[in-house]
């Protein structure tokens, strides 16, 4: 099995180092290929996903991502920045389906910055859709403003935009989710969306209801991103799947990602329609962190987990990996974002490496 590793910026190498310590350790017959990608491999070639990382991407069984994304970036031209890197490769592999399970690990109950019992047990799963949505829509661009009361002046615009079967094949994804996550039967799917005012939803809202006749086991309700955004932080285990846009669901995957106590531990799973994947924490190359061997691995090591699980058919090696996380967050070992009083301090590698010890027991 051929996985390429991508490591990418900011933190991406460091959090990559301790999944690549952690895959090796399964003693599996994995081979592992890296290749620079964002703006490392701009740094390097000119390009943030240079033809030959492209390549490897595609002939891989699955890809281990890091992140992409550095300030010194940011003035570039927009297809040179790092985060096209990602942009692309979703777009290049078809990595249509997002799934992004935000777990609260028990021993992490007090981490959130929600009261305890708001998250304790938590168990929801954003099912984000990746290639549609106004991240891809045309036209965008820059133009003088054709009309209205600001005619002539400079203006950015983007196409928010769904086709039926974009929305159709994401909708099945999440059905079958919630099923598959309550025994084979059953759930609840939430979708959310901006029906009230945008047409883009409207289709959305449309289509999820017809193929949920196909679902009749599943429930399904229909709500308002702004209110999804408020109950998502008011009772959020009253949700099981959530199935959303690009834009909604990127920005509710980082607010569901504080239920778990820190964006550090929210892993994410890209898949296309023929199962192979991208495997990539939900967060980014944490600029602010960079360099100082402290950021949090698992969310890493725990997409390790699913690509091993949903592109792999490893299941038990996932498991596997899962057991260990949980029982290194139960010895009390934190990075720092998800430290508090009377649990231990670590850096990124002392994580990675008692993740690799717990393995091995
Ligand atoms: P970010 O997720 O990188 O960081 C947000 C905050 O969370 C920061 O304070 C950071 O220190 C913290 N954080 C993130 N991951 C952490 C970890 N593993 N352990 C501990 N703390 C962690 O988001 P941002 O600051 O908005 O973006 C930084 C750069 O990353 C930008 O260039 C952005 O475009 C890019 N980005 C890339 C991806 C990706 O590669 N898929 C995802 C999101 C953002
Ligand atoms: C994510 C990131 C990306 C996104 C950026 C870096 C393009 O925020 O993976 O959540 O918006 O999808
Ligand atoms: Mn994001």
């Amino acid at each position: 099995m051929k996985i390429a590793i991508l490591p990418g910026d900011g933190i991406g190498p460091e959090i990559m180092a301790e999944a690549v310590k952690v895959l090796n350790a399964l003693e599996l017959p994995l081979e592992l290929a890296s290749a620079p990608v964002g703006g490392a491999a701009y740094a390097a070639s000119g390009h943030p996903l240079p033809e030959a990382t492209l390549a490897l991407a595609r002939e891989a069984d699955a890809v281990l991502f890091g992140a992409v994304g550095d300030w010194k970036y940011d003035q570039l031209p927009r297809h040179l920045r790092p985060e096209q890197a990602i942009l692309g490769l979703r777009q290049a592999l078809g990595l249509f389906a997002n799934l992004r399970p935000a777990i609260c690990h028990a021993p992490l109950t007090h981490a959130s910055s929600l009261k305890p019992e708001l998250v304790a047990g938590l168990d929801i799963l954003i099912v984000r859709e990746l290639t549609g949505d106004i991240y891809f829509g045309q036209p965008r661009g820059r133009r003088p403003a054709p009309d209205g009361a600001f005619a002539g002046a400079d203006e950015g615009f983007d196409t928010m935009r769904y086709s039926r079967p974009e929305v159709e094949r994401i909708a099945r994804v999440a059905f079958e989710a919630a099923r598959r996550r309550n025994g084979g039967r059953g759930g609840k799917v939430t979708s959310v969306d901006k029906a009230n005012v945008l047409e883009t939803s409207q289709l959305w809202r449309e289509v999820v209801t017809e193929v949920h006749r196909d679902y009749p086991d599943v429930t399904l309700e229909h709500m308002y991103v702004d209110n999804a955004a408020m109950q998502l932080v008011k009772a959020p285990k009253n949700f099981d799947v959530i199935v959303t846009g690009n834009l909604f669901g990127d920005i509710l995957s980082d607010e569901a990602a504080m239920l778990t106590g820190s964006i550090g531990m929210l892993p994410s799973a890209s898949l296309n329609e023929r199962g192979q994947g991208l495997f990539e924490p939900s967060h980014g190359s944490a600029p602010d962190i960079a360099g100082q061997g402290i950021a949090n691995p698992l969310a890493t090591i725990l997409s390790a987990a699913m690509m091993l699980r949903y592109s792999l058919q490893r299941p038990d090696a996932a498991a596997r990996i899962e057991d260990a996380v949980r029982q290194v967050l139960a010895e009390g070992l934190r990075t720092p974002d998800i430290f508090s009083e009377g649990t231990r301090r670590v850096g990124t590698a002392e994580m990675g490496n008692a993740v690799v010890r717990a393995l091995k027991r």
